[in-house]
């Protein structure tokens, strides 16, 4: 897909990290982006600075992710690019021991659904959302209508040890693609998704002023480049996942060659 003025794309957790360094190489491209966060200080101010357009947006929300789409599409068209990169989720192991009462506990059934919303729910509704408003799109070269590029996580293969909702979670995150670009191939929308390693954004950054130490070894730990990733090296695959009309239904790591260990 050539990438242009002509495109516009909705990009969702693009008031930060990887959500923001793809919002801002697509509008680096000429196209006209729509930001789609929770966190409205700093997306209204985010979106301001760079020159996209800012919806207030609650993935777990259908309401909400309806009403953001509504308000993207009214102001640059319908997109043929979404990225999606918001998440929510929470983190725990299966059993551990409970300090309270000296037994253990387990991750309860409610904070892995509240996960499975925040992870695999809002990736399936934000995407075919998408997918619905591509369809009636006019099709381009080869046919092509669309590109849904998803943001799963090395954890999505390497679990660590209180990631058990974050990991099986992201692991279906890959599990929609080829699901998804299968039933998508006759209206021309391909889907894929990227399994970043450990990023430079602010989740991770935090460590750096709190833990030095931990930030360091975060980064010796990365076996070449021996450093995390930087948020534009993701923007990149992301543009090329939507330039590359031959990507489709591919899961691919972004990683460093890191492997995580347990924990
Ligand atoms: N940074 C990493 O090392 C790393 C590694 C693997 C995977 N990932 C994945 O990359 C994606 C982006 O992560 P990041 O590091 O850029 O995080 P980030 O915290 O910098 O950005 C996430 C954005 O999502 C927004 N958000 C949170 N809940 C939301 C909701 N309910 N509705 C709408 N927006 C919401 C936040 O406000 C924030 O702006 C996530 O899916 C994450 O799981 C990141």
């Amino acid at each position: 897909m050539k990438i242009d003025s002509s495109l516009s794309a909705v990009v969702t957790g693009g008031a930060s990290g990887l959500g923001l360094a793809s919002a801002q190489a697509l509008l680096a491209a000429g196209v006209k982006v729509a930001i789609f966060d929770i966190n409205e200080e700093n997306g209204q101010k985010v979106a301001d600075d760079i020159g996209a357009l800012f919806c207030k947006v609650d993935i777990t929300s259908e309401e909400s992710v309806l009403a953001g789409f509504e308000k993207a599409r009214a102001a640059h068209g319908q997109e043929r690019v979404l990225v999606h990169c918001a998440v929510v989720s929470k983190g725990g192991k299966t059993v551990s021991k409970d300090k309270e009462t000296g037994g253990f506990k387990r991750f309860s059934t409610e904070d892995y659904a509240f996960s499975a919303q925040g992870v695999l729910v809002a990736s399936y509704r934000v995407a075919s959302i998408a997918a619905l408003g591509m369809a009636g799109l006019d099709p381009l070269e080869d046919g092509e209508r669309g590109a849904i590029i998803l943001t799963s996580s090395a954890a999505a293969q390497d679990g660590q040890v209180g990631q058990i909702a974050y990991g099986s979670l992201k692991a279906g995150v890959n599990g929609l693609v080829l699901p998804m670009a299968r039933d998508l191939m006759d209206l021309g929308v391909r889907v894929n998704s990227i399994m970043p390693g450990i990023f430079a954004t602010p989740p991770m950054l935090r460590f750096k002023d709190m833990n030095p130490a931990m930030w360091d070894s975060l980064n010796q730990s990365v076996p070449f480049p021996r450093r995390l990733g930087k948020p534009e090296e993701f923007a990149s695959l992301v543009m090329e996942l939507a330039r590359n009309s031959y990507f489709n239904a591919q899961t691919i790591r972004l990683d460093g060659a890191i492997r995580m260990p347990p924990r």
